[in-house]
């Protein structure tokens, strides 16, 4: 059976991806196979993760790159042409990708966020800064969302989310730590797996 091709980009940990390659092994992935790791960052430990399952790896550095945008999305472009990939997911990806580069992929790009969009999210919430900004608010409840990327940062349709409670004594690494396990390491495969299975299902048609 043909499986959709994916493009997983990433920064820092990977524990995202680490969930995807889980997901993958465990058949819970089935319509979909990751050929290439794309990180902006070279020292990211998501490149080792990568490697240690066999999947092929590329690094491209916008500091290397003399700081230029253009040329950043150029390069992470080839490396997605060059693996064949029809469906990119930022899983941990830290940089914000311009509309030139999103409008090339709809409904073809996917993003884990650690909040229950619309809330802490847009530009400057990544990472622990969303869990900080939603202990600091109050709320009693948060989550995370998987979407769809296009040109407004963290604005695209959403596919799944999940809710996750804040308890007593939480601090941003704990709250961190709990969305990731009861909610983004489940919600992205699913998400994955769901587009990976229509987009199929459009090719056959
Ligand atoms: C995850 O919590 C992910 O949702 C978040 O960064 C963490 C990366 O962890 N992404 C964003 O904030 C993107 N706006 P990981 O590298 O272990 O997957």
């Amino acid at each position: 059976m043909k499986k959709i091709k994916i493009a997983v980009l990433v920064s820092g940990g990977g524990t995202n991806l680490q969930a995807l390659i889980d997901a993958q092994k465990a058949g819970i992935i089935e319509h979909g196979e990751i050929a290439v790791v794309i990180s902006g960052n070279p020292d990211a430990y998501a490149l080792t993760r990568a490697e240690n399952a066999g999947i092929p790896t590329a690094v491209v550095s916008k500091k290397l790159l003399g700081g230029s945008q253009e040329a950043f999305e150029a390069g992470i472009l080839a490396e997605i042409e060059k693996a064949g990939a029809e469906l990119i997911v930022l899983a941990g990806f830290m940089s914000i990708l311009s509309e030139d580069f999103t409008a090339r992929f709809p409904r073809r790009i996917l993003n884990v966020h650690p909040a229950l969009i619309p809330s802490f999210c847009g530009k400057g919430f990544y990472g622990l800064h969303v869990h900080e900004a939603a202990l600091a608010y109050g709320v009693k409840v948060t989550g995370a969302t998987v979407h769809f990327v296009n040109e407004i940062p963290d604005g695209g349709e959403i596919i799944l989310q999940k809710a996750v409670d804040i308890l007593p004594g939480d601090t941003p690494e704990t709250l961190q730590r709990r969305v990731m396990e009861e909610a983004e390491w489940k919600i992205l495969p699913a998400a994955v797996e769901l587009v990976s299975h229509d987009l199929l299902a459009i090719e056959n048609l």
